[in-house]
């Protein structure tokens, strides 16, 4: 595998929970994979007044909880550690900066990382056009003596117009091919497969439009509430939260056209213009094509459930959304007709990711009666997480006298390969940036793309009081009306 160049990793936020949970770890498991180059090092950046020392601490224990791999872990933490430093500084302050890039210098020649560094936003989403801005005010956007890349996390904006407000400030400061907006989903091994089963085998590339296919569902659904997060999510809801980004870019990846090649102009013109096309669900429809639900209290086997509005940092009478189910049309020469339904919510029954592809029924049923009813027939299962394979569904004749048909599985999951390691997410897409490869990073204007269909939703759930937030048990599949939008419920509910 190409190794990366030389160069820092450069983390706004470090204090926080993402470099705890996500970045410190998956960095750990790109190193003992032997990935990183020999001259790097990552320097964590916050207000918290931390030594390095302490830095290392915490990753210390961040890795050991959260680090995939698990050959040589042990013995590889501490000179893993010994790449790890911190600074402490505020970057909101401008005038702060001088001190920062004498310290980033100083690290740079200390290393030799070739003056190329990657600068990674987790920090409030506040600070994201601050940042870069004051990079680029210090010339740490110049890409005279090393590359400058910048990683920004989601939520990248609150609607249309602020995510178009915050790429044109980054695009100020920052080329686009500079710019890695970060969507976790896209590093998820399952969901570049789809890309696999899809354009490198020719039996389903054939059959992947209107005429075959009667309708794709994609749920993710969890079975956890907010948690700690009530205060971020109160503001934001499930329409923002996973369907503006990571349930969109599953749509733009089932139904994309085949690029003529895998690098980051070709995937992404492709993936945008699927964006493009979805037909707007205008601000007088959304009752009809959109539910959305919150969960209520509730006990399950015994045990009992919070309701949203109790948790912790939500307002009491907040009509914020936990789940969403819809109900689209993308308006293309391929899906013509074909409707796309996605759902997502917190307190489902279950934690499950996939994507269903229901194929046509056959034209005329010649067996069995248990077969005349049902509209749809052959299914292809993209299972996402967990147990994370793929699964194709069809009718199969009933051993014995008669033409009984019942339907089978064909079924393949990773954990059958053994010795196969999956990198989580976050592992992939730092490589991919340290490599320079921004094929699985969103590009600004498919953002804008994903906002501009999700905007007209919440401008009609803002404006009209009137349109419900139904209700559900947690632990339930969701608001009872979100069935009426999909035909073939039986597939709806697991
Ligand atoms: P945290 O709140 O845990 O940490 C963010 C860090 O940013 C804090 O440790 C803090 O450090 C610093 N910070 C907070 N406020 C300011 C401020 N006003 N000025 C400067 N620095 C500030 O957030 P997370 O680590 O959870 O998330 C970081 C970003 O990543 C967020 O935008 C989040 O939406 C996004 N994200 C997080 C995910 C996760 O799993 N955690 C998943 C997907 C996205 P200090 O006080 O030391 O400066
Ligand atoms: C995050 C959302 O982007 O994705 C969370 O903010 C959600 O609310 C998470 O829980 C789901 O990610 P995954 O990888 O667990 O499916």
């Amino acid at each position: 595998m190409r190794k990366a160049e030389k160069h820092l990793l450069v983390i706004f936020g470090a204090s926080g929970d993402l470099t705890y949970r996500k970045l410190v770890p998956s960095v750990f498991d790109l190193y003992t994979q032997n990935l990183l180059p020999v001259n790097f090092g990552v320097l964590g950046l916050g207000r918290s007044k931390l030594s390095s020392e302490a830095f290392r601490e915490k990753m210390k224990e961040g890795i050991k909880k959260f680090a995939g791999t698990t050959a040589n872990k042990e013995s590889m933490i501490d000179s893993f550690l010994e790449k790890l430093f911190y600074y402490s500084f505020d970057p909101e302050v401008k005038a702060e900066y001088e001190g920062f890039r004498d310290e980033l210098e100083a690290l740079n020649q200390k290393l030799d990382a070739g003056s190329n560094y990657i600068f990674y936003l987790a920090t409030p989403p506040s600070l994201y056009p601050v940042v870069p801005a004051n990079l680029a005010a210090y010339g740490l956007n110049r890409e005279d003596k090393g590359f400058k890349r910048l990683i920004i996390e989601k939520p990248f904006g609150y609607d249309l117009e602020s995510a178009r407000k915050l790429n044109r400030k980054l695009q100020c400061n920052f080329k686009e091919d500079q710019i890695y907006r970060i969507d976790h989903y896209l590093g998820k091994e399952t969901v570049q497969n789809m890309l696999v089963t899809r354009f490198a085998n020719g039996i389903f590339e054939p059959l992947w439009n209107r005429n075959y296919i009667h309708h794709v569902e994609i749920t993710s659904s969890e079975d956890i509430g907010v948690g700690s997060r009530g205060g971020y999510y109160d503001g934001s809801g499930a329409l923002r939260d996973m369907v503006q980004n990571h349930l969109l870019l599953l749509t733009s990846l089932v139904a994309m056209e085949p690029p003529a090649v895998i690098n980051a102009d070709a995937m992404r013109n492709e993936m945008v213009k699927v964006l493009q096309s979805i037909r707007p669900i205008k601000e007088e429809e959304v009752e009809k094509y959109v539910i959305r639900g919150q969960y209520t209290a509730s006990e399950i086997r015994g045990k009992m459930m919070k309701a949203y509005r109790e948790e912790q940092g939500v307002d009491p009478q907040s009509r914020t959304e936990t789940f969403v189910a819809m109900k689209f049309y993308i308006d293309n020469w391929r899906w013509a007709g074909v409707p796309f339904y996605i759902r997502t919510g917190k307190c489902l029954p279950t934690r499950v990711t996939e994507v269903v592809i229901h194929f046509n029924a056959t034209p005329h049923h010649i067996f069995a009666d248990n077969l005349q009813h049902v509209k749809t027939h052959n299914q292809l299962v993209l299972r996402i997480q967990p147990d994370e394979g793929i699964l194709l569904k069809s009718a199969m004749k009933v051993p014995g006298a008669g033409f009984n048909v019942q339907d089978v599985n064909m079924d393949f999951h990773y954990s059958d390969l053994s010795n196969t390691y999956l990198p989580s997410a976050y592992e992939r897409l730092l490589l991919d940036c340290m490599l320079g490869d921004a094929t699985l990073y969103s590009r600004g204007d498919a953002l804008e793309a994903a906002w501009q269909f999700v905007d007209p939703i919440l401008k009609a759930w803002q404006n009209n009081p009137a349109i419900k937030v139904y209700g559900y048990p947690a632990g339930t599949w969701g608001p009872v009306e979100s069935d009426e939008l999909i035909e073939g419920v039986e597939t709806w509910r697991y």
